[in-house]
């Protein structure tokens, strides 16, 4: 397949986050064809798609349109992937991986539609260049994804590969951690830049200050990452891709004119904070303190302070958290005058224990809890 070839691509992400996806695809030049809760629609060349995974903060995949086409059964599928040219896709000796999501009465199984789909490829590959690709579930190479819909399918080359949302910086596991692609989203929703203070009590593992870090110095987030699906393609432009990485790694601020605090109580999550930081080479520009939330230093001139406290789905007891959320509202009133202050929280009734009117509620899910950011105005 030409580099220059253009078709759909459908850019997918956690639900409810599309609409920041959106606004971050336009920023790149992209006019948008539809979007929906899980996912955005363009129309650009192979070649984008290089820079939209470089560059998405809020996206999971980047999946680029093989074929659409009428899907009756599972022989139909087999034929029709079988017709589509894999050998000038997938180069002879590599590993492939087919993910299936299927929604069509007759079919019970998607393994069953992965089945046919994974032997349609093999077996073409096998009839024209006499190797079989190896096949399986790691998603470290070619990842070719089917959507199948009643009577329609979808072929995609998945070309991020892994999901977007592994940056590959978080190495130590903590409880409730925040996905990175959520984090991204939730500064993009604050209006987070790198001309404001940002403070982020109770941090936990540093989700939050991280990426703060990576927008205040216009870091691409896929520059923390080099393995992705159309690096093994065998279109892949390897002299294209590293012009493309070096130049936006030169376009990287250096130094933050503004401060980015992040504390916790508990020493283990800002060990793990500090770690992830280092992983992410954003450590030297963010303030780490083992302390209570109400002792974090709030320097002057303001700017946006985000906490993300329990919100008994996964850790602590409502109950006891109650008192907490009536101290965070206190914390803003008293120390935080001339900030913008949010709450990230997936339970709606703590938050009225804060004691103060949220300006705006954006909502957001983390996996199934439907969550939402509250905006406080604090003078
Ligand atoms: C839901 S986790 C935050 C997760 C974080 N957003 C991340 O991505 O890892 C809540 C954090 O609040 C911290 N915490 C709880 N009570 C605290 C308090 N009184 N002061 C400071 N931190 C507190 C916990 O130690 C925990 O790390």
């Amino acid at each position: 397949m030409d580099l220059d070839h253009v078709n759909k691509i459908l850019i997918t992400c956690a639900k409810g986050i599309s609409p920041f996806l959106e606004k971050e695809i336009r920023d790149l030049g992209f006019s948008i064809e539809s979007a929906h809760q899980t996912g955005v629609v363009i129309r650009a060349a192979f070649i984008d798609t290089y820079r939209l995974n470089l560059e998405l903060r809020t996206a999971y995949n980047v999946l680029f349109l093989l074929r659409e086409f009428r899907c009756a059964s599972p022989a139909d599928l087999y034929s029709k992937v079988y017709q589509l040219q894999w050998e000038n896709i997938i180069p002879n000796g590599e590993y492939v991986s087919v993910v299936s999501q299927v929604s069509n009465p007759k079919i019970k199984n998607s393994m069953f539609a992965n089945q046919k789909l994974k032997d349609a490829i093999v077996d073409r590959m096998v009839k024209k260049t006499g190797y079989r690709p190896d096949s399986g579930p790691e998603r470290r190479n070619i990842v070719i994804n089917l959507y199948w819909k009643n009577e329609k399918a979808w072929i995609y080359i998945n070309t991020s590969g892994m999901k977007l949302a592994d940056r590959g910086y978080r190495k130590i596991p903590l409880t409730a951690p925040m996905q990175e692609t959520l984090a991204g989203a939730v500064l993009l929703a604050a209006g987070y830049t790198k001309d404001m203070h940002f403070l982020n009590p109770m941090c936990g593992g540093g989700t939050l200050a991280i990426e703060a870090a990576l927008i205040a110095l216009d870091k691409a987030p896929g520059l923390l990452r080099s393995n992705y699906g159309f690096c093994h393609l065998k279109n892949f432009d390897r002299e294209y891709w590293r012009k493309t990485r070096k130049e936006r790694l030169s376009a990287c601020a250096k130094k933050l004119p503004k401060k980015i605090i992040a504390t916790d109580i508990d020493r283990k999550a800002i060990n793990a904070a500090i770690k992830n930081a280092t992983t992410c080479g954003v450590d030297h520009l963010i303030d780490f303190k083992v302390c209570d939330f109400r002792d974090t230093e709030v320097p002057e001139e303001g700017g946006i302070v985000i906490l993300n406290p329990e919100y008994g789905e996964r850790m602590g007891k409502i109950n006891e958290l109650a008192g907490t959320y009536k101290e965070i509202g206190d914390f803003f009133k008293k120390k935080c005058a001339g900030y913008t202050g949010y709450i990230f929280t997936g339970n709606l009734e703590l938050s009225k224990k804060v004691g103060l009117a949220a300006k705006r509620r954006t909502p957001f899910f983390s996996g199934d809890i439907d969550c939402r950011l509250l905006e406080y105005e604090i003078y």
